[in-house]
């Protein structure tokens, strides 16, 4: 029998290779080179499902008929909002996450509430036993009697249960764990994880099944291994969040049947993971009153405008080189700040430390948030507080000028509904923002960064 040839998978990124490499030319990984099969032999359970299950003829596109039903509200609302609207029956989701973050709890909630609407689950862990699965479910709650659980690792064994019970939804957590008989390499492989994905994801489309799958991810943040699983299933959601603050924030990173663009926001708590339907109230719990270097500043994330403080510490340096730190937001869109506070304001850090905090631990990147990181070191580093009523948003160009921003409406609503008095913004946002009548928020149109360092100077705010 021909020897099976074999070749090299960088097991951070799918990389192929015929030699072995100490540094993947891809991902820049070093030492993630493992020897694998080339071709994996075919899955007979793949044979079986066939290509999506169906005969193969074309169909009219006019033929084809949406069925509104096919789409299954969980009842999380954060989670729903998330995937855009439900589950799609039929349709394959991702979850990504540091270990430990909640993967496992939120799709034991999701079990939970699609048990509580009749539906029928299966559970397959491979990771955690019977035991252990049912101590986590006495923590969120009581089950309805449809949700079944299986440990397993092999897929066969797996795909043989879900044929013979005929589930409406199956949790695979993780698909690390997963092996397939027909591919010789070691579970979590590049080989074995694509090649079970792939018999996952024709179960889903060719029984109407909808799968969820939890893959850890590596520490630059992609799911481990394969970033070729993220082409194959429908929806990639990221669970991130400080492990030491109670907070996770569930993102989607592709969405087949939604935008990409919403986020979900939880609490962990002792009971499970707890939805937050106002995030900028528990953002800003805790705001230091009257401190300098503190802004809070408003971020959209999708269609939801969320309060963030942003915390600035601007110091004397010690040393001959100037410290800057980031947490939360980009390192090099502040050191950018900086440098145009430096030459478009005349501000002076060259011998200052810099640390960038956005508080709570969020991330956000967006660029509205830039005249409150401006902001933040101005007001630290002249020791000028700003009123704690103050909202301000804005992006700044190189130039100093000050950009308009989308949704500069949403904006202003949300911080009038919180109970903020000003709001600082782009001059060229101000024109297109309605105020009802008896609003009592105060507008600050600015139009370059010196304009905004004069406007909370002045104490004009
Ligand atoms: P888990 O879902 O096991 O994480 P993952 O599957 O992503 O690895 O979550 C584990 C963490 O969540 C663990 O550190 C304990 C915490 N937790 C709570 O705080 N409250 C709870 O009700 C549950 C079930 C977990
Ligand atoms: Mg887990």
């Amino acid at each position: 029998m021909a020897k099976d040839k074999l070749i090299f998978f960088c097991q951070n990124c799918g990389y192929e290779s015929a030699k072995w490499m100490g540094q993947c030319p891809a991902c820049h990984e070093w030492n993630t080179f493992v020897e694998e099969p080339a071709h994996p032999k075919k899955s007979q359970s793949a044979d079986k499902a066939g290509a999506m299950g169906r005969k193969s003829v074309p169909r009219r596109l006019s033929e084809i008929r949406l069925d509104e039903t096919n789409r299954v509200k969980t009842g999380i609302g954060e989670l729903d909002r998330v995937l855009g609207g439900g589950i799609v029956a039929g349709s394959m989701t991702l979850i990504g996450g540091d270990p430990g973050i909640g993967k496992s709890t939120l799709l034991l909630q999701v079990c939970r509430a699609l048990t509580d609407q009749g539906m029928h689950i299966l559970y397959v862990s491979g990771e955690e036993s019977l035991r252990q699965i049912k101590m986590r479910a006495n923590r969120l709650g009581t089950f309805g009697d449809t949700l079944e659980l299986l440990c397993e690792t092999n897929l066969d064994t797996i795909v043989q249960v879900i044929e013979r019970t005929q589930p409406q939804a199956v949790v695979i957590d993780s698909i690390q764990t997963m092996y397939n008989e027909a591919v010789s390499s070691s579970p979590g492989s590049v080989s074995q994880v694509r090649e079970s994905t792939g018999v996952l994801m024709r179960i889903a489309k060719g029984m109407q099944i909808s799968v969820f799958i939890v893959g850890h991810v590596t520490k630059d943040g992609s799911v481990a291994g394969p970033r070729v699983l993220e082409h194959m299933v429908d929806t990639v959601l990221y669970f991130e969040g400080e492990r030491n603050a109670s907070y996770r924030v569930l993102r989607a990173v592709k969405n087949r049947f939604g935008s990409t663009n919403e986020i979900g926001v939880f609490e962990m708590r002792s009971d499970g993971l707890a939805e937050v339907e106002n995030p900028s109230e528990y953002m800003l719990d805790g705001r230091p009153e009257g401190a300098s270097g503190s802004v809070v500043a408003c971020s959209m994330e999708g269609s939801r405008p969320i309060m963030i403080e942003i915390q600035a510490l601007v110091c004397r340096s010690n040393f001959g080189y100037p410290r800057r730190t980031a947490n939360g937001t980009d390192f090099n869109r502040v050191n950018l700040l900086v440098a145009v506070l430096e030459r478009r304001a005349h501000l002076n850090l060259s011998s200052s430390d810099a640390y960038i905090n956005i508080a709570g631990g969020v991330k956000m990147t967006e660029p509205a948030v830039d005249l409150g990181i401006v902001l933040a070191i101005v007001s630290s580093a002249k020791d000028i507080p700003l009123d704690d009523k103050t909202v301000v948003f804005g992006e700044v160009g190189l130039s100093g000028e000050i950009r308009a921003v989308s949704m500069a409406q949403q904006r202003v609503s949300e911080a009038e509904k919180l109970g903020f008095e000003t709001v600082i913004l782009p001059k060229a946002n101000r024109k297109s923002i309605r105020l009802p009548k008896d609003s009592k928020i105060r507008l600050c149109p600015v139009e370059s960064v010196s304009d905004a360092i004069r406007l909370i100077a002045q104490g004009k705010r």
